[in-house]
């Protein structure tokens, strides 16, 4: 079953993938199981997108903030990120998934860096869907890496508008997510696409991120399809 039923569809999609380490829990399992159903869903995930004509998927992966979590942790989900790449690189590859990054590679792991360079490289032409994964990314972090950017290339105030400005985030030449997805029942946008979610739908639910299936999916997109977008307008007749 396709997307054919939905109305609009959301071009860019974001998700804020919370809830692994209470799935965990509540099953007696260790965090890290969590993370791992968490990593198994984002095939499902990115499959149903495609289906139903999502062009672009920006997942949460990593912020700059969970570095501050027990080491453990951290290099268990480093290690999955690792684990991933290896492991679905192919089939994403074969599928025409586009993968792209968007955080600081620096304090990476230089081999994971290094296969985070090369899947990116790999699949820059495929055009499916595009697979953004914000990797030890930072809202925040990232208004400051285009501020430094734009003073290094002498961009003067004058010239500096607002499509200027977002072509030195780490989104480059994505456009602004239409939807935000935020799973495991808060509401909060935790330092994520700050400047890019300035006119996003928000849509969030008590699902925990492993359950999140297509089911779910389709419910955030049916109610984005009801929402009125109007940009800061008055609605207009024809809007
Ligand atoms: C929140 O769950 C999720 C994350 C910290 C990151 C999301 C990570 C994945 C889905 C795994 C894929 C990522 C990599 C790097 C391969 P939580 O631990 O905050 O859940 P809780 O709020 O229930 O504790």
């Amino acid at each position: 079953m396709g997307g054919s039923e939905l109305k609009r569809v959301p071009y860019h999609v974001g998700i804020i993938m919370d809830g692994n380490g209470r799935w965990a829990r509540e099953r007696g399992l260790p965090r890290l199981a969590g993370h791992r159903a968490g990593t198994e869903n984002i095939r499902r995930v990115l499959e149903a997108a495609a289906e139903f004509g999502v062009k672009v998927l920006t997942l949460y992966a990593f912020s700059t903030e969970n570095w501050a979590r027990p080491l453990e942790e951290v290099q268990g989900l480093m290690r999955l990120l690792r684990e991933n790449i290896d492991r679905q690189l192919p089939e994403l590859h074969e599928k025409g998934v586009q993968i792209r990054h968007s955080g600081r590679l620096t304090g990476i792991d230089p081999e994971l860096q290094e296969r985070i360079r090369s899947a990116v490289e790999l699949t820059k032409d495929n055009d499916r869907i595009i697979l953004n994964v914000a990797f030890n990314y930072g809202g925040r972090a990232e208004i400051l890496d285009a501020v430094r950017r734009l003073m290094e290339d002498g961009v003067r105030p004058d010239e500096l508008t607002e499509e200027l400005f977002s072509r030195y985030l780490y989104t480059g030449d994505l456009p602004d997510p239409d939807l935000i997805i935020r799973t495991g029942g808060e509401y909060r946008l935790s330092n994520f696409l700050l400047w890019q979610a300035a006119y996003a739908e928000y849509y969030a639910t008590p699902t925990y991120w492993p359950d999140f299936d297509k089911e779910e999916f389709r419910k955030a997109l049916e109610e984005y399809a009801r929402r009125e977008r109007r940009f800061g307008r008055v609605p207009t007749p024809e809007s």
